[in-house]
């Protein structure tokens, strides 16, 4: 969460691990990335966060599957 508020411009501040550092060895695979996304994108909807704001989310996150991935 202090992650997401973070990306999304705050005002937290997120001063943790990296993403590749914290996922190292999870095996985290691609399905397990997308189902994440989709619970975020269903959290989203349910909160009634507007699409254009949920996109501009997304498109922050996105970049990171490569760190999240099989580490
Ligand atoms: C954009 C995608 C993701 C982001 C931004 C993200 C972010 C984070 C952050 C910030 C933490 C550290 C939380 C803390 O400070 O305690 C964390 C931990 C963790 N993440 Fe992710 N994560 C993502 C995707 C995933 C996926 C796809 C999985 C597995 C399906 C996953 C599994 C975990 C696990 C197991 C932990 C450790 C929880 C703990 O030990 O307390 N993450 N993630």
């Amino acid at each position: 969460m202090l992650y997401l508020c973070a990306t999304s411009d705050g005002p937290c501040q997120y001063n943790g691990d990296s993403m590749q550092q914290i996922h190292d060895g999870m095996d985290i695979n691609e399905r397990d990335f997308n189902h994440l996304v989709d619970l975020l994108i269903d959290a989203m909807n349910e909160t009634g966060i507007s699409h254009p704001i949920q996109n501009q989310l997304l498109a922050r996150l996105v970049p990171l599957r490569k760190q999240i991935i099989y580490r």
